[in-house]
């Protein structure tokens, strides 16, 4: 089954910060990825702008590096490598200053679609945005990309929407969260509103809990400086696991339109009720015999940032009333695992007696690695005996389910980048949403600097804190194991 593949317009993408990390990482072997696919017309191009000095030519080398160094051994062909150079150019730019924008002005071919991705430092968002205008570059149906953080709490959100509102509209901002472009978490919309099956038990009534879980095992490592300032809660819960919350949560859309979703998600950030500090757990990972720390990752031996945290989060809300949400997410646990697990309630009356049990059905959706979901079900053990019942799982793994189309799936950011191109803001945040979302943390972080908390350390490689574990054992709960 060979997946569809349909191309976009004709464009020129212009990537503030080519030569950066992330645009080598993720954003240009991912353009790569699309080129190959047939999915970027013949004559697309792509911009690569950043304040050092580099001809077109050394920065197409510096991109065949990264694709050889960051895509799939399979992936890399050369002769595709080099029609694909073909289409790269660099200009060199000043953020902050006005030299090279006369140049990308140019550069900039009119008739296509033109995008901006900011892949700088966050302090530049707001310098690009009044440049790209000032020297007359951007027009009126152009589209910027805006990379996380998208500030560090309210106050900054607020002013950094201001600040592209002066030069954008709303309809011409992109703001990443590179987990609105895996598939799976996208699965999670066709799970609950292309099926008839689950939306009548998506509710208070039939669900007991929901379980989001975003399991790294890496720790802080060369990002130390940048992750002492933020922590779990700016870093993960703030962005991504609220952007899984709210679509668990949300009510159906009416339509799969950018404003029908983004609304839907908006009400759910709205509804969540502000938490006291009993339900909620932060850490720090311990040293092993060779690895460090968490404060000597982080450069700070007295650092009171969170490489983990655990929240009960309740939604004030008819369908969600009651319905406990616990999240959690951290560095260096013992596997690479997220998913959301809906913990359904059990039956109402067991016609099989107390010695039969009690079984709750699970609907667990695995978002990385292995993506795929489980429904446990319970049936009777089999054999002579007498009734006795077992859970067993409803099993769809992706990669069996849709074979080699499974392989063909784009990485988050080649999805995200097209979507930018088609002009579908769906899965991009909007201004509003980010700032609830901020509203919503800002409390919960200034609470616990107010009380100087410490978080627990914990084993790397293990599951938390105790403290985690604890939160939901004294509800009668107990979190999912943590395993790929
Ligand atoms: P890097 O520091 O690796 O790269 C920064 C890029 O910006 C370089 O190309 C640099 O080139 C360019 N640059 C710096 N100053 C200026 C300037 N004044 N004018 C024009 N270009 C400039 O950063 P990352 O790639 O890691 O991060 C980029 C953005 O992506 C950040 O907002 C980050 O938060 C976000 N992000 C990064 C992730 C990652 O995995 N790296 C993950 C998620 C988000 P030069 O010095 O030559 O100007
Ligand atoms: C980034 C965070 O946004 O997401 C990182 O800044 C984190 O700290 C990363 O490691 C996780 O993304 P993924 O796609 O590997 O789950």
């Amino acid at each position: 089954m060979a997946s569809r593949v349909i191309p976009v317009e004709d464009f020129d993408l212009v990537i503030f910060g080519g030569t950066g990390d992330l645009a080598r990482r993720k954003i240009l072997p991912g353009l790569y990825r699309r080129f190959c696919s047939g999915q970027m017309p013949e004559t697309a191009r792509i911009i690569g702008a950043a304040r050092s000095e580099h001809d077109t030519a050394e920065f197409r080398q510096i991109v065949r590096d990264a694709i050889r160094e960051f895509s799939k051994k399979n992936e890399c062909d050369d002769a595709l490598i080099g029609t694909f150079l073909e289409r790269l150019h660099y200009v060199q730019v000043d953020a902050k200053g006005e030299d090279g924008w006369g140049d990308l002005r140019d550069l900039m071919r009119k008739d296509v679609v033109k995008a901006y991705y900011f892949s700088v430092a966050p302090s530049l968002f707001g310098d690009l945005a009044e440049r790209l205008q000032a020297h007359g570059i951007a027009d009126e149906d152009a589209r910027i990309v805006v990379e996380k953080p998208f500030g560090r709490d309210l106050a900054s959100a607020k002013k950094l929407n201001q600040d592209l509102a002066k030069h954008f509209d709303e309809t011409q901002i992109y703001r990443i969260d590179h987990y609105l472009g895996k598939e799976t978490v996208q699965n999670l919309m066709a799970v609950r509103f292309g099926n008839i099956l689950f939306e009548p038990l998506w509710n208070s009534q039939y669900v007991d809990h929901i379980q989001i879980t975003v399991a790294e095992t890496v720790g802080v490592g060369g990002r130390g400086e940048y992750y002492d300032k933020s922590g779990a809660m700016r870093d993960m819960v703030q962005n991504h696991l609220m952007q899984l919350l709210c679509l668990i949560a949300m009510e159906p859309p009416s339509r799969f339109d950018p404003d029908a979703v983004r609304d839907e998600k908006l009400k759910v950030i709205r509804a969540l009720e502000p938490i006291d500090h009993h339900h909620i757990v932060r850490g720090q990972y311990d040293a092993t015999e060779t690895e460090p720390s968490y404060r000597e990752d982080a450069g700070d031996p007295r650092s009171r940032t969170e490489s983990f945290i655990a929240l009960r989060c309740m939604i004030s809300n008819w369908r969600w009333a009651g319905t406990p949400f616990y999240l959690r997410t951290g560095k260096k646990l013992k596997a690479r695992a997220s998913e959301i697990a809906v913990v359904f309630k059990d039956a109402p009356h067991s016609i099989f007696g107390e010695e039969a049990g009690r079984h709750a059905n699970v609907l667990s959706i695995r978002l990385q690695p292995n993506e795929g979901m489980t429904l446990k079900v319970t049936i009777k053990e089999p054999g002579p005996g007498g009734m006795r019942l077992i859970d067993v799982p409803l099993d769809m793994s992706f990669a069996d389910a849709l074979g080699e189309e499974a392989d063909d799936i784009p990485d988050a950011y080649e999805r995200l980048i097209m979507d930018v191109i088609r002009g579908n803001q769906t899965l991009f945040m909007r201004g509003d949403e980010v700032q609830a979302a901020w509203a919503w943390t800002d409390p919960l972080i200034e609470s616990w600097e107010a009380r100087s908390d410490v978080p627990k350390l914990y084993d790397a490689y293990s599951s938390g804190p105790e403290d985690a574990a604890m939160m939901l054992h004294r509800e009668g709960r107990r979190w999912r194991e943590i395993k790929e």
